[in-house]
């Protein structure tokens, strides 16, 4: 294919402000999509995608468009706006020479504008600003504009203002990026070898693990036997082909294409994201084709990969019912064929059986992780206390990493505990300024100072414990800032924090998936705000059950659920023995989606619900 023919690029915008709905009217505009085929958010192919409404995957599809009677080979990749997928953002980055920069123009610069930003001129990509919905009634197209011009340094005439909804100035767009778009570059190095950077990876039955690639230099074929530099796997091409955006079988994939390698590999894990895949040495290139003392491998550098992902917020995921911990096992392993940012490690709690520790980017990640879990494996979980991991040093110097209260070695013997520390960055109208400067207070964030993006509209600095920003800080945020304030985070670093175990009993049990580990001046009201929600949620027993937050053994709050009989069958007078049976049946089913703690039956839903504490 010729090259100055290709143009490769991302969609990278806040979450919301209309990427999915973008790549919708490119794929009608270039007729990738047959009209009766079309539906909203067409790249968002999970079930949860469509209908939460957003994009947790990456997806990149190939489009065909003419312009001024040259035909062109578009791959863009669609890339999710959410902090905690941010990961996938700047993987995507690295595939292409272009972005398209998104900005709702009811809502203006928000957090992951300028974090997704910032990451895609850190790759030295073309930027090419839109502002898009100006078919809303409340949108304000000048003001973002004066914004993006101030912070992008550039004309206002340079900004697209479009609406991806009905089309408005989406062709022109789509023009822009293949003018201003540069055609991959061409490499000076001399290339019948192979280099093609992972950006992705997935799992298929027969084809074993799919390479996601961007070639750089060569041509890849079936047949070809490859190799991999980080992590030395060998193998031979399946298949070949690119993004349509099903996956549709070529001849080769070659320099400047995105595209897919089937590896046949049956281990994912020798598929690293970021890793090169070149020729395989000793196989492809015979000694003949090299020149006198030629080493092959010593002539091609890898491309420069990604960090690995690091998992922010931890938790265990206890199925509900004990047999189900070989199910949960293959599950987790499955679900990481698709999604390698997760990561888990067998885990045993006296109260809650067997289970897995698992690693997440954030809370939404989390919740979509267990949400899979529950609909595409039909397992129903206990999922304890989030937690970040915490650097415990003990007396005789050893450092531990925990990442769950029940670990936490006793008090005595610990010296130090140090916390993550993140940079939050809130982008907020001024007019919110003060709510927002009041809320962080409460979560021991530190000021650093204010960014204008214009004059009544800002960005707060501050640095802030990642643990208390993880579970519900986002939420009063929005609700403080009536939606309009949104933030983004990045970890700098462990610091020492005073921090204390918090116990929760229930019925005088100690229970491991409610306990946390909490900053001393706050673990009080913590402790008292969790057994008064409990109380809400705990249905009640045949018997009263006391509910206490301790501390070291001191108990500093306490509710008590009073007792019941409930007799399900009761109100069944007269003989009717089946419909009898059957409640009792219905009965015991309910009961499946319990967890007993002790002689307290507890349902899942009541873990689920106290994530959000
Ligand atoms: P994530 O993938 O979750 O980050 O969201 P996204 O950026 O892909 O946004 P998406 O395309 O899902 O759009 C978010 C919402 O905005 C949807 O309800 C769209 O219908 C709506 N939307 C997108 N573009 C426009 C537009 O031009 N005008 C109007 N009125 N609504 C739009």
């Amino acid at each position: 294919m010729d090259k100055r023919f290709i143009r490769n690029f991302v969609i990278i915008a806040h979450i919301d402000h209309g990427k999915s709905t973008l790549a919708d009217r490119f794929l009608e505009l270039t007729g990738t999509v047959e009209t009766r085929k079309m539906h909203a958010q067409y790249l968002d192919t999970m079930d949860i995608e469509q209908e939460r409404g957003i994009t947790i995957k990456m997806q990149p599809v190939r489009m065909q468009y003419v312009l001024d009677g040259d035909p062109y080979t578009l791959d863009l990749i669609d890339t999710p706006g959410h902090v905690d997928f941010t990961y996938e953002v700047s993987r995507s980055l690295a595939a292409v020479e272009g972005a398209v920069l998104l900005v709702d123009a009811t809502k203006g610069i928000q957090a992951q504008t300028l974090a997704n930003l910032r990451l895609a001129q850190k790759e030295g990509l073309v930027v090419v600003p839109a502002i898009n919905k100006i078919d809303l009634p409340n949108a304000d197209p000048e003001k973002v504009s004066e914004e993006l011009t101030a912070l992008l340094g550039i004309e206002a005439s340079a900004i697209s203002h479009i609406s991806a909804k009905d089309g408005i100035g989406v062709k022109e767009l789509l023009s822009r990026v293949i003018k201003e778009v540069p055609s991959p570059k061409t490499e000076t190095q001399k290339v019948a070898r192979i280099r093609a950077l992972v950006f992705d990876s997935s799992y298929d039955t027969y084809k074993g693990a799919l390479a996601y690639v961007r070639v750089v230099n060569g041509r890849v074929r079936r047949g070809d036997a490859i190799s991999f530099f980080a992590t030395g796997a060998l193998c031979e091409v399946l298949e070949v082909g690119y993004f349509k955006p099903h996956m549709l079988v070529t001849e080769a994939i070659e320099e400047g294409e995105i595209g897919y390698i089937a590896t046949g590999l049956k281990d994912v894990s020798k598929c690293r994201v970021g890793d090169t895949i070149t020729n395989n040495a000793q196989l492809s290139i015979s000694s003949s084709n090299r020149g006198p003392g030629e080493n092959f491998q010593t002539h091609i550098e890898p491309l420069p990969g990604y960090a690995e992902p690091r998992p922010m917020v931890f938790a265990s995921f206890y199925p509900t019912e004990g047999d189900d911990f070989d199910m949960l096992r293959d599950a987790l392993s499955k679900l990481k064929l698709n999604d390698a940012a997760i990561t888990f490690e067998p885990e045993t709690s006296e109260a809650l059986g067997r289970g897995f520790r698992c690693g997440f980017l954030g809370m939404l990640h989390l919740e979509i992780a267990k949400e899979r879990l529950r609909r595409e494996f039909d397992i129903d979980l206990v999922v304890t206390t989030p937690s970040v991991l915490y650097k415990v040093t003990c007396n005789d110097e050893k450092v531990l990493d925990i990442a769950a209260a029940g670990f936490l070695p006793d008090p005595a013997l610990v010296k130090e505990i140090h916390e993550p520390w993140v940079e939050l960055d809130i982008v907020t109208p001024l007019s919110f300024m003060g709510n927002i400067m009041e809320l962080v207070k409460a979560f021991r964030a530190i000021y650093k100072e204010t960014e204008y993006l214009s004059k009544d509209h800002l960005v707060l600095h501050y640095e802030a414990p990642l643990a208390e920003i993880i579970t519900n800080f986002y939420d009063r945020l929005k609700s403080v800032s009536s939606g309009y304030a949104s933030m983004n985070y990045n970890l700098s670093g462990y610091r020492q924090g005073d921090l204390i175990k918090l116990d929760i009993l229930v019925a005088g049990e100690s229970v491991e998936a409610f306990s946390h580990i909490a900053p001393r001046q706050s673990a009080e009201n913590r402790g008292r705000r969790i057994v008064e929600r409990l109380k809400e949620l705990i249905p009640q027993q045949l018997f009263a059950v006391s509910l206490q937050a301790a501390i070291g053994g001191k108990v500093i709050a306490r509710e008590t659920i009073s007792a019941m009989r409930k007799d399900v069958t009761g109100y069944l007078y007269g003989g009717d023995y089946t419909r009898k049976r059957k409640l009792l049946e219905k009965q015991k089913k309910g009961k499946k989606k319990m967890k007993a703690i002790g002689r307290v039956n507890i349902p899942s839903n009541v873990f689920l619900e106290m994530l959000k504490e």
